[in-house]
């Protein structure tokens, strides 16, 4: 018969961002800015993934500052390694050796269907290497040698996720209960922002138009010059009516950094135009994102304490997976070392 449990065990989340770009006010009201309850309810393991950033061609250089900046970037928007674990996928050899393993249990055609590695492959031509081909692999290791329960991900990561279940699955089916097979992680209030020059489009870090898009680390000045060039239409009353995109759009936006419904904005703009609207929705998002860019500086400027956390991280995710590791081996037959 089942066992009561006794003691209630915190779920284990674990996720990883890749160094590139820097988040974008999208990425930070639909998810990061949750992180600290995350933290409170979950285990939570964050990685800044670097091994998977090289599918793509990375000048050595780069790849190192970006990935110092993404650890710092973590950090600064309350990743907080106290309460979780903060590492670099690369310094914790145990992701590259589970996936080799994983990838014998991996099938060409399912790594095939993938949708991000066709994308890839049609935009990166010359550079079709293994690796990308492998990607999904290795985020499956990322997941399954934590024995994850749940992984907070975007949309565009659900296909990777459904394999990684599909692979833990199977290899418990061969060898024997070994993986906790993962759920995806949604969080609820997750506000959808639409571009600030297209308002038909999501917003996105990759739009051409930089005016388009606001990022956690953009200056006040940048923030308010984007806002009051945001495209709305011809009206001039500030209120949420179907078809008027891109005031629909800043409205979620100023709801989601002061909390006031959209009732509670139209009084406020009752009678005032469009103009100052968006000053003051580009006032309130700069003074909503001061404390990460006062946090992300104070952290820059202390790299060896950002080294420090890192070491410590990994060698927590290093013992945690290790355990893992050794499983798998016995499970598939490896003789003991
Ligand atoms: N592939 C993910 C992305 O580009 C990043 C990632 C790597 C990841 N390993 C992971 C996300 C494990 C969740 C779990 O967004």
């Amino acid at each position: 018969m089942a066992e009561q449990a006794t003691t209630e065990k915190k779920q284990r989340i674990f996720s990883a961002i890749q160094p590139t770009g820097v988040f974008t006010l999208g990425n930070y009201i639909g998810a990061i800015r949750n992180w600290d309850t995350l933290q409170k309810e979950y285990e939570c393991i964050y990685a800044i993934a670097d091994l998977h950033a090289i599918t793509v061609k990375q000048e050595p250089k780069d790849l190192r500052a970006n990935s110092l900046r993404a650890f710092a970037l973590m950090l600064a928007c309350g990743m907080d390694p106290k309460r979780s674990i903060t590492f670099m996928q690369s310094q914790n050899p145990n992701h590259a050796e589970l996936s080799w393993i994983l990838s014998c249990s991996t099938m060409f055609g399912e790594l095939s269907r993938m949708t991000q590695f066709k994308d890839k492959s049609q935009r990166h031509a010359d550079n079709i290497n293994a690796g990308l081909f492998t990607y999904p692999v290795l985020m499956a290791a990322d997941i399954l040698a934590y024995n994850a329960d749940l992984v907070p991900i975007g949309a565009d990561q659900k296909q990777h996720l459904e394999l990684a279940r599909n692979i833990a699955i199977r290899f418990n089916q061969r060898f024997g209960e070994t993986f906790t097979v993962p759920d995806g992680y949604f969080p609820k209030q997750g506000a959808r922002l639409m571009s600030l020059q297209d308002p038909t489009k999501k917003m996105s870090k990759s739009d051409e138009n930089a005016n388009a898009c606001v990022f956690i680390l953009d200056d006040k000045d940048t923030i308010l010059r984007k806002f009051k060039r945001a495209v709305t239409d011809s009206d001039t009353v500030v209120a949420y009516r179907e078809g008027k995109d891109g005031i629909n759009n800043l409205m979620t936006i100023y709801s989601a950094v002061t909390g006031k419904s959209y009732e509670e904005i139209e009084r406020e703009f009752d009678g005032k135009g469009y103009g100052d609207f968006k000053i003051a929705v580009g006032e309130a998002v700069a003074d909503h994102l001061e404390p990460v860019r006062t946090e992300y500086a104070r952290l820059s400027a202390d790299k060896q304490y950002l080294l420090d956390c890192m070491k410590t991280g990994s060698e927590q995710a290093y013992r945690i997976t290790r355990k893992t590791l050794s499983k798998v081996y016995r499970k598939v037959g490896f003789l003991d070392r």
